[in-house]
């Protein structure tokens, strides 16, 4: 594999939770294959899950890993292309990202939407970039458009848990009382669809996601009815994405919010959220520390999508 930024650099799904699997029965039994490699993790934004997951499965391949926070003791980066750099940005992207894949042998990069410039997060300028000059193996840790690695753990969850073949899976829209990028919602919708399970998304409206990535899923209005049935429930919040929204904040509503009541309109379902979660705002105290709750082994399978992924990397240097 020469790069992971969606659902189509994986490849063949079953092969992949196939192998995720076998990775989490012995996660040390590749550990010769990251030896003198080095892993550059990049972060233009926080990160608790990502940051930790990602430097354990490089440590549990051999790897050696380094970290940088790129707004923290790092030159302040221009990223346009043509400015005049009189102001306070003292580096361009150009020079740095080239000098930083010098450094190391795969990177990966975190870059959330800026909500400046749709056309700007969804081109994924920042993380294009890094393809095109880091001559070196780049994925994703959560970009303007996707998070993959989330993702992918989710679907190793989903899998794990399943108890039928085509498995009914809701997304629904939930309230956060800030604008949030549609990096998790586009790339769970991505990999669902791929999945091919019965997938429904719901929102109110206005809250639309881009319609390459709700592709074959089927969206319900109301949420109520989308719930029903469902094997599996995944909140989360995300901005308008239509425009003239783009970025907006149009619902703060708490009837959305995912409550014992409308779990019990689910077939029993999971409830699943990537993490980090407002409470009481998404979902309720009962609901998250409910058994059916999965946050936590799916938080914890992020280490072994992170293992699958740069497996492949490495595998594809040699
Ligand atoms: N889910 C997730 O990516 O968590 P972090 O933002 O903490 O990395």
């Amino acid at each position: 594999m020469k790069k992971f930024t969606c659902v189509q650099d994986i490849g063949d799904l079953r092969e992949a939770v196939a192998e995720a699997l076998e990775i989490k029965r012995d996660r040390f039994q590749f550990t010769g294959l990251g030896r003198n490699r080095t892993l550059l993790m990049l972060f233009f934004n926080s990160s608790l899950r990502t940051r930790l997951s990602t430097q354990k499965a490089a440590m549990n391949l051999g790897m050696n890993v380094m970290v940088l926070d790129v707004t923290q003791g790092a030159w302040k980066l221009e990223t346009e292309r043509g400015v005049v750099m009189d102001g306070d940005k003292a580096e361009h992207l150009l020079e740095a990202i080239p000098v930083m894949g010098s450094y190391c042998d795969v990177i990966g990069v975190r870059s959330f939407a800026r909500f400046r410039d749709k056309a700007e997060d969804y081109e994924e300028r920042i993380l294009e970039q890094f393809i095109r000059h880091s001559g070196r193996p780049v994925f994703s840790m959560e970009a303007a458009t996707r998070h993959p690695l989330q993702s992918f753990a989710d679907l190793i969850t989903i899998e794990e848990h399943r108890r039928v073949e085509r498995p009914k899976v809701v997304m629904t829209w939930a309230p956060h009382p800030n604008a949030l990028p549609q990096a998790v919602p586009n790339s769970f919708a991505e990999w669902m669809n791929a999945a091919d399970y019965d997938f429904v998304i719901t929102h109110p409206e206005g809250y639309e996601l881009a319609p390459e990535f709700v592709g074959r899923a089927r969206v319900e209005y109301d949420q109520r009815k989308a719930l029903e049935g469902a094997d599996f429930v995944y909140a989360k919040n995300w901005a308008a994405w239509a425009d003239p929204n783009y970025g907006k904040v149009l619902s703060r509503d708490r009837s959305w919010t995912v409550d014992d009541e409308k779990m019990a309109l689910t077939n029993d379902a999971f409830f699943m959220h990537c993490l980090p979660v407002r409470r009481n705002m998404i979902v309720t105290d009962s609901v998250i520390e409910s058994p059916r709750s999965l946050v936590i082994p799916e938080a914890a399978n992020r280490e072994i999508s992170a293992q699958v992924v740069l497996k492949r990397l490495l595998e594809g240097l040699q």
